[in-house]
């Protein structure tokens, strides 16, 4: 099969297409499995392999699953090739076994190296201990390889993704590397020899007459400054290493004035360089030589640059590089800022000239032979270039991970020494892997993959990009420098301020790729969404963009070893953990039937009942039955009231009929509602085994995070003074929260005994309070409506109260004007604020 210019003349228009000339995307293809591009024969092979959806005559159906997201980072497969986060497939591979059987079809709109492609194949082979693992836990899985279609904006990433998913002969590829770089050694070999010297400089090794050389391990490059007081320069390693301690000194002194310097107070030196290959001048920071690593055998040594070692800089200085080598300018960014300030502006800055020679010698060889080029490729942007960082002997030398950091004191990485190591490493991850053609990828933007055919995909695992956590397509730039074809970062879901995207255009960006996945996925099935630690904000903006996409969220769960459920609503500030969310695609017959129904409080209870049918009925936690939150009666609520603002519909009952409502048509089983042929399956594992205690590891931060407090702590009823100490250690009380007294909030909520204790009132007299509460908020909100400047302290639960009623009455005008009022952090950090607040921007002139 061919990728022809053809076939690239009907995708070109299609958003977040690559920047690359043609024949170099071409080049890098490798079709019909693979294309640097929206891959045009993605759809052949759903057609050949998918199994169209019926809804009539389809009975899937499985409950929300969450398992670690991080075991197997230990294994050669996941550590072949790094990037700049990863899931290992070891972790998708349960997600897969839970949510699919074989040959189904699993999709990852965001692959990065493509684990999820790894994971789909290797159900047909996972290795003998894992495998006896998962089947002593999820003893009802079905073995057999998963078809996979993968896709990433980046042509880096998918072309990694593309080479660990690919069969290959490894023992073909081995030899085959080993080759090329031998070949190379004979040519650039010497670039890499020192002599064997007694350390001070002078040489003192010989054997038969002749020095003995040795073969450089690394070379560390120290910075050079300048001092403040007398201008003269001051090399870093000399000064300011402790090199005893293997510490950078907090404080050192110049070597000429003696003055007490901070590394802060001193420029860098620098140097003016004419560079052959921009043919021109450049201003660049100075590096000197200071230390060679180097083995005579197999013994390493260490020693300070000798006249040798300089006069081979100079050699290879002099000599002209017969190859090509990327010499692309770098895009304004905001991880380039820092090597771009110290000079280092084009691609070929990145190395020393000795490593540019050798990598853009295997580079021509490996034109001939692809699959090499992945092992030359993995190993040059970072850690041959002067991103590796010296870790003074504690851990080995590399790159910051995640950023375009060109350190103080840069290991110079022998190529040759890390490309033999790499091309082992592969050769022992591809294998593990028992390739078919299984897999196919595709990099283009996943807020338009209209290659893939709409309900086609059976699961959805992805791991998105999180906010201005990681500037992917910055962090690319050096691999798809040697690629010759970049990413186009016009679609990419990120915040970043050179690419003016803020939260706002993250969140829309989010959810236009959401919205493919929902077109794509089949009804009724599962999407896992991977949340890695960071704002809060960025928390909510995937929430909202997930359920604007029509996804109804299922589970929401915290991978920390203790595997604990994330408590939704005390999300302030704790979004510290990974976290998967389990959400999947509502049946087309009830989304039908909601939207012809819409507004009416059927509707609403059809909603609450495929909820519920859609959730576990039974968890385990520690030998316990747990507590399902999302069966509770506030999650139900703000489930229901979610999936209506979302659609545009107006809600048709308060909290307080609701509660009631749900009472009556279901069944409640500590706390938790059940469907009538749900309950017995509930009821059964509850005769054999203990209900766990709710464990709320909470912050209670305002009002509705103290209630839900309250809730917790008043299933025993207790006095006031037994629950006010405890209830102050717990508060962490937000700025801007008008927080009511504790008494206020008992009075409001709870009911009280005789004996003066406090408890959690039954449904009917719950309901009645609500009311009374409902009341007074809404007077409170009131008082918000009338003024015009910023609102600086408020009662949160009285925004929403205000909202929920605004929502109902359909004066998204008011919604809109009172949130404007509101400090922008907090409604981007209030999932239910910036819920209505985004859905009633969209219904009035702003
Ligand atoms: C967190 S990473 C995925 C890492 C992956 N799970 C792995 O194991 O390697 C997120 C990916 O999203 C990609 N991305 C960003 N915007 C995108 C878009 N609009 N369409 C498709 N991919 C995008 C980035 O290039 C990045 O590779």
């Amino acid at each position: 099969m061919r990728l022809t210019k053809e076939h690239l003349d009907r995708m070109r228009h299609i958003e977040g297409f690559p920047i690359g000339k043609d024949e170099d995307i071409i080049e890098l293809s490798r079709p019909p499995y693979y294309t640097a591009c929206p891959n045009p024969f993605i759809g052949d092979f759903i057609k050949e392999h998918g199994k169209p959806y019926d809804e009539v005559t389809d009975t899937y159906h499985r409950e929300p699953f969450a398992a670690d997201v991080s075991e197997g980072k230990s294994d050669p497969i996941y550590n072949a090739h790094s990037y700049h986060t990863k899931v290992p497939h070891k972790a998708i591979m349960r997600y897969i076994l839970h949510y699919t059987e074989p040959g189904d079809i699993v999709f990852d709109g965001f692959c990065g190296t493509g684990m999820t492609g790894v994971a789909a194949q290797m159900c047909q082979s996972p290795d003998p201990q894992f495998k006896m693992k998962i089947e002593k836990e999820m003893p009802y899985v079905k073995w057999g390889a998963r078809k996979a279609v993968l896709n990433d904006l980046s042509p880096a990433a998918t072309f990694i993704a593309a080479n660990y998913n690919m069969p290959v002969d490894v023992e073909e590829f081995e030899r085959e590397a080993k080759r090329i770089l031998s070949e190379c050694e004979k040519e650039c070999g010497w670039m890499y020899e020192t002599l064997h010297t007694d350390g001070d400089g002078e040489t003192s090794k010989y054997i038969d007459g002749k020095p003995i050389k040795g073969r450089i391990n690394y070379v560390v490059w120290s910075d050079v400054f300048v001092c403040p007081n007398c201008s003269g320069e001051i090399v870093f390693w000399d000064e300011a290493v402790d090199k005893e301690k293997g510490k950078v000194k907090d404080a050192f002194r110049c070597g000429h004035c003696r003055s007490e310097l901070k590394k802060r107070d001193c420029d860098r030196a620098s140097e003016i360089i004419y560079d052959k290959a921009l043919k021109k001048n450049i201003t660049m920071t100075k590096q000197v030589p200071v230390l060679i690593n180097y083995s005579v055998g197999k013994k390493r040594y260490e020693k300070t640059p000798d006249e040798y070692d300089l006069d081979l800089l100079r050699r290879i200085d002099e000599m002209d590089i017969p190859y090509w080598y990327p010499t692309n300018e770098i895009p304004k960014g905001e991880k380039t800022v820092e090597p771009i300030r110290l000079g280092i502006t084009h691609a070929h800055h990145f190395y020393t000239k000795r490593n540019l020679w050798v990598l853009s010698y295997l580079h021509k060889k490996n034109q001939i032979n692809k699959t090499n080029l992945l092992v030359f490729q993995s190993v040059v942007a970072m850690l041959c270039s002067k991103l590796a960082r010296y870790n003074m002997g504690h851990r080995g030398n590399g790159p910051v991970s995640g950023t375009l950091y060109i350190p103080s004191l840069i290991a110079e990485t022998n190529c040759f020494k890390v490309i033999y190591g790499k091309i082992e490493a592969f050769a022992n991850a591809f294998n593990r892997i028992i390739k078919e053609y299984n897999v196919y990828i595709s990099c283009s933007s996943l807020t338009s993959i209209n290659i893939v055919s709409e309900s086609s995909i059976d699961y959805i695992f992805t791991d998105p990009p999180f906010g201005s956590n990681l500037m992917y397509s910055e962090l690319n730039f050096l691999w798809e420098a040697w690629l010759k074809v970049f990413t186009n970062n016009k679609p990419e879901a990120i915040v970043n301020k050179v690419q003016k995207k803020g939260l706002a255009e993250y969140q829309e960006l989010m959810e236009r790729c959401f919205v493919e996945c929902y077109r794509v996925l089949k009804p009724g099935r599962w999407m896992t969404v991977e949340f890695h630690n960071s704002a809060n904000s960025v928390w909510n903006s995937i929430q909202e963009a997930l359920l604007r996409a029509g996804f109804v969220v299922a589970d929401v769960r915290m991978l920390n070893k203790n595997q604990g459920s994330f408590n939704q609503v005390t999300a302030h500030g704790a979004v510290k953990q990974d976290l998967v969310i389990s959400a999947y695609k509502p049946k087309e017959t009830f989304k039908r039937r909601f939207l012809e129904q819409a507004g009416s409080e059927e509707a609403a209870w059809d909603f609450v009942r495929q909820h519920l049918g859609n959730l576990p009925v039974t968890v385990e936690s520690k030998g316990k039955l747990g507590i399902i939150q999302e069966r509770q009666g506030y999650l139900l609520y703000d489930r229901m009231l979610a999936y209506h603002v979302v659609n545009g519909i107006p809600v048709p009952m308060d909290a307080a009929d609701f509660y009631k409502g749900l009472a009556e048509r279901f069944i409640e089983r500590h706390g938790m509602y059940f469907l009538a042929d749900q309950v017995n399956e509930y009821d059964d594992k509850r005769m054999r085994m203990e209900v766990e205690e709710m464990q709320l590891s909470m912050v209670v931060a305002d009002e509705k995070s103290a209630i839900q407090w309250l809730y917790n702590q008043l299933s025993t009823p207790q006095t006031y003074q037994e629950i006010q100490p405890e209830f102050i250690q717990e508060l962490h009380q937000l700025r801007y929260e008008k927080m009511p007294e504790l008494l206020d909030m008992l009075e409001e909520n709870f009911l009280q005994h005789e004996d003066g204790r406090w408890y959690v009132p039954d449904i009917n007299k719950a309901s009645d309070l609500a009311k009374l509460r409902q009341k007074r908020l809404l007077k409170e909100f009131e008082e918000y409506m009338k003024g015009t400047g910023r609102l600086r302290v408020f009662r949160t639960e009285a925004v929403r109260a205000g909202f929920d009623r605004c929502w109902m009455q359909r004066d998204f005008e008011t919604i809109v004007k009172v949130a404007k009022r509101l400090p922008e952090k907090v409604v981007q950090e209030d999932p239910a604020l910036l819920m209505y607040y985004d859905n009633s921007l969209g219904k009035v002139e702003v």
